[in-house]
């Protein structure tokens, strides 16, 4: 495979194909075990992802890549057969989320900065012997009455450029992800606030990568859909679709080649009724999937941490990877 980093991110987003992002953190993995009262360790964390990562038709038709969190990275699946090994042989590219997670913003109550700037160079060149081709940061922007402030969400798209300028260094294609909430605290603004916001603050993120001299060309961008907030959601599919491309196109530049969005907590079948509408329109970039729940959700529930329903666990999967593999492609139907 070519290691030109503008090869990597067109392969990551090509034909259709999208991103599997298993990289919950210990901590988020144990929230998502426990809705089926399984206890996260790191041998029922390899079971679960070991189910996906073998899931054959999913990740040889559907899947570019997989964005891993560092244990996985360096894991092996029961066989002793690296993670990263089988992710390769389907014909996938491992990624590993490199950021440290959102912290308290110090004089901005109710706001975030991610971390994981410190000693980043030392951990990607790790990273790269591993086999990881590309990573992710996700900086982390909520929407209330009076936030997001303009110093948010500068600090996080400052943060955003430094990681990405320092990833392309080490020959590996930033994830560039500034994901606006839908699902924050108060969870209740409409479509109008949802556009303005997630305007302003691609168009901060897209000033930041220019001053820290990132290649346009070799990064990916993982962005929220424009959607009112979790607990109102009253957009339709195509209002929330119409609204994401205007916004899209007046603030990502077409020399970025693929767009691959987050779910952030919409249904799995929102997130892909959603995506199939965005292609509907004429695009300068391909779009497509980096869905860590609306890829999850309904394999982690059929699997139910029983060996016995590992088949019924890749079938969900599988399912939910075709259904958003037609969506990339404008050509998914209810
Ligand atoms: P969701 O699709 O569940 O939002 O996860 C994607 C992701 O990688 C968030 O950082």
């Amino acid at each position: 495979m070519s290691e030109r980093l503008e090869d990597i991110a067109v392969k990551m987003v090509a034909d259709g194909k999208g991103l599997l992002a298993a990289d919950e953190s210990t901590a988020t993995n144990k929230k998502r075990f426990d809705t089926i009262a399984l206890v996260s360790t790191e041998e029922s964390r390899r079971d679960y992802r070991e189910m996906l990562f073998r899931s054959d038709d999913a990740m040889k038709k559907y899947i570019s890549g997989v964005i891993l969190y560092e244990e996985t990275l360096f894991q092996k699946a029961a066989n002793g057969t690296p993670f990263v090994d089988i992710i390769r042989t389907a014909g996938g590219i491992p990624g590993i989320k490199v950021d440290t997670g959102a912290k308290p913003l110090a004089g901005f109550p109710g706001e975030t900065v991610t971390e994981g700037l410190d000693g980043l160079a030392d951990r990607l060149a790790k990273y790269y012997d591993a086999g990881a081709r590309f990573a992710k940061w996700r900086g982390v922007i909520s929407i209330s009455d009076t936030l997001p402030t303009y110093g948010a969400i500068k600090a996080n798209a400052h943060a955003l450029a430094r990681y990405a300028a320092l990833c392309q260094q080490a020959k590996i294609v930033p994830i560039v992800e500034p994901e606006v909430l839908m699902d924050g605290v108060p969870g209740t603004h409409d479509l109008d606030r949802s556009e303005e916001v997630t305007r302003r603050t691609l168009q901060i993120v897209f000033q930041e990568l220019a001053d820290a001299r990132v290649s346009l060309e070799g990064m990916i961008l993982k962005p929220s859909m424009v959607i009112d907030g979790k607990k109102l959601r009253k957009a339709s599919v195509e209002q929330v679709a119409e609204r994401t491309v205007k916004v899209l196109k007046e603030t990502v530049p077409s020399a970025v080649p693929g767009i691959a969005f987050l779910s952030g907590g919409q249904t799995s079948e929102e997130a892909t009724a959603h995506l199939s509408a965005i292609n509907g329109y004429d695009l300068p970039w391909d779009v497509t999937f980096s869905y860590g729940r609306a890829l999850q959700d309904a394999a982690l529930k059929a699997w139910d941490g029983k060996p016995e329903n590992v088949a019924a666990g890749q079938r969900a999967f599988t399912h939910r990877a075709e259904m958003n593999y037609l969506a990339a492609k404008g050509s998914w139907t209810k």
